[in-house]
């Protein structure tokens, strides 16, 4: 199956009948969940599901049953379900880049039947393969049979990566650490501002720590600086410790046993100077930010265990059958993206807050930055013709309580609408009592809380009633009406976190194809990429180089070039 380049047109969302009964809601659209609530106690029950391990309550969202009912249709008339189904069977829906899109794949169960082959690859085999390999590799590493290049057991292991190869791997491993039971600690390092490597290097031993060069491409500037500044202090720290010589010989074993690598690109990985032997592959037909479940979480089945790699999989692949068999009015992450684009399309929002009352969670909005905003901030269609409606929301976020001290003032009071999707957890990971009182318990009495003031808000009536008075009272108003999903799970275990990672993917690819989008591609990232290596010879001096720049970025240049030390 497969190798069908998708080049047809997609369907215009905007010209179905689902649409124009959406247009129809919108016009004098007056929500009002006080009211909602009190005349109809079926809501909640209605539009509570069961994904998998999580409990998901949409009732708190601005939507009646019509609207709902209409943005299923819409679902229907944009063809969601089938172009899942093209996904699942590998044709080739990332158009622009003529490939396949299997990170579904990566989390199907070994022996999963019938055997996926796309484009003449045995997709399932070759996942499976590199599981075991990940698998045994970790398992060396963690029980100290892999040893640095003096025989000592790593207890540290460096990811250098960016994007979506730093950005799930970094995610994952803080929401899990309480997993890190091997007495190994990861380390990620992104950013070319030499401060990343320099800082998550400064109190390691080299004898001890592990490098993962982590990159689809192989190709990607940071991660290849980083990777030389990494190799460069690892040959300095060893011969400073008189462990090895400078010669060639003892720093290509130093880099033997002190760097492995992740790629799509293995011929780039032996050019580097890391043994391919110590290195793990995965597909093109894995986008860079779909990829933490493929061979990027290597640092994560090394750090957290085999084991748990394993059971975000499963985590990953129960919301992925939930989707492929559920009906579209009970289909979690289709409705939660059909909301989406209720508030986005039809009510003015132009952002979406992602708060997870978990502290472990504090890279999970960065996350989703990639995966939401990459995929689906896009002007064009995927046959290359302009969208026709607006696109891709803002998505932001810090854990609760945090965020309620900074920006919630802004969601419950200001002027823009904000839906905000809540994630919390009922049995904390570290259950600490404060005077007798549960902890983890008035944490989750906030999450319920803001959830019931967003929603609800606070009259006037009730303000006076309260005493106060004069110009007081409309500043002391909660208007209410403001959009909240709340989803709760027992846990935040490895399979809970897959499922999480797998609905927001989900989300994503809904209103990605309801836009008729490439949620696949990302071309908008490389003029960046491509100018930077223009302007380089220029942060040196090179006159040609600074004369072809624009009159903004000369005079910026000559403040770099008079200030420097
Ligand atoms: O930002 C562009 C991008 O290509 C991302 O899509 C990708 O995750 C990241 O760069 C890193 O790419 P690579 O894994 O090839 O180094």
């Amino acid at each position: 199956m497969g190798s069908v380049c998708l080049v047809t047109a997609p369907i215009d969302a905007t010209a179905t009948s689902a649409w124009a009964e959406l247009l129809a809601h919108q016009a004098g659209f007056s929500p009002d969940l006080r009211e909602w609530f009190a005349n109809d106690p079926g809501r909640v029950e209605r539009l509570t599901f069961d994904l998998a391990d999580l409990r998901v309550d949409l009732s708190k969202n601005l939507a009646t049953d019509d609207i709902v009912a209409s943005l299923v249709r819409l679902a229907e008339q944009t063809g969601v379900a089938e172009r899942y189904a093209s996904m699942l069977a590998g044709e080739h829906i990332n158009t622009t880049e003529d490939r396949a899109v299997l990170h579904t794949a990566l989390r199907r169960p070994a022996g999963a039947s019938p055997a996926l082959v796309v484009d003449g690859q045995q997709i399932d085999e070759d996942v499976q393969h590199v599981l075991a390999r990940i698998d045994a590799f970790a398992a060396r590493v963690r029980s100290g049979e892999w040893k640095g290049v003096t025989g000592k057991k790593v207890t540290h292991v460096v990811n250098i990566g960016i994007g979506g190869s730093d950005l799930g791997p970094v995610m994952i491993y803080e929401a899990l650490k309480p997993y890190a039971d091997a007495g190994i600690e990861a380390r990620f390092v992104s950013n070319i501002d030499p401060t990343d490597i320099a800082q998550a290097t400064a109190d390691l031993d080299p004898e001890t720590t592990l490098f993962i060069v982590a990159s689809k491409t192989f190709t990607t500037l940071e991660t290849l600086t980083n990777a030389r500044l990494a190799r460069q202090w690892l040959w300095t720290k060893l011969a400073e410790a008189g462990v090895i010589g400078d010669d060639e010989a003892s720093r290509t074993d130093a880099v033997a046993h002190h760097f492995i690598a992740v790629s799509t690109a293995l011929d780039k990985v032996a050019d580097f100077g890391i043994d391919t032997e110590n290195a793990f592959g995965f597909w093109d037909w894995v986008g860079g930010r779909y990829s933490v479940d493929s061979a990027i979480g290597t640092s994560l089945a090394i750090a957290l265990g085999p084991e748990v790699f394993r059971e975000l999989l499963a985590g990953f692949h129960a919301v992925d059958e939930h989707v492929r068999t559920q009906p579209l009015h009970e289909n979690v992450p289709v409705l939660m993206g059909l909301l989406n684009i209720w508030y986005s399309n039809f009510l003015g929002s132009q952002s979406h807050a992602v708060l997870p009352y978990a502290q472990q969670m504090h890279r999970f909005a960065a996350y989703l930055q990639q995966l939401t905003m990459e995929s689906n901030g896009k002007s064009v269609r995927w046959d290359g013709s302009p969208v026709t409606t607006d696109t891709g929301e803002v998505f932001w976020g810090e854990p609760g309580t945090n965020g309620q001290h900074a920006f919630y003032q802004l969601i419950h009071q200001g002027t823009r609408l904000i839906p905000a999707d809540f994630i919390a957890f009922v049995n904390p990971a570290y259950p600490l009592e404060d005077g007798g009182a549960d902890v983890h318990g008035l944490f989750l009495a906030n999450f319920l809380a803001q959830t019931k003031a967003l929603a609800f808000g606070k009259t006037a009536a009730e303000v006076e009633a309260e005493g106060t008075t004069g110009a007081l009272v409309a500043a002391r108003t909660f208007g209410g009406n403001r959009p909240t999903t709340s989803i709760f799970a027992l846990s935040l275990t490895p399979p809970v976190l897959g499922q999480l990672i797998a609905l927001y993917e989900h989300i994503t690819f809904t209103q990605g194809v309801i836009w008729g989008i490439n949620s696949f591609d990302q071309w908008g990232v490389e003029l960046g990429k491509q100018l930077a290596m223009q302007i380089a010879p220029a942060i040196e001096g090179d006159t040609a180089a600074i004369d072809a720049q624009d009159a903004s970025t000369q005079s910026l240049l000559a403040y770099y070039r008079e200030h420097r030390n």
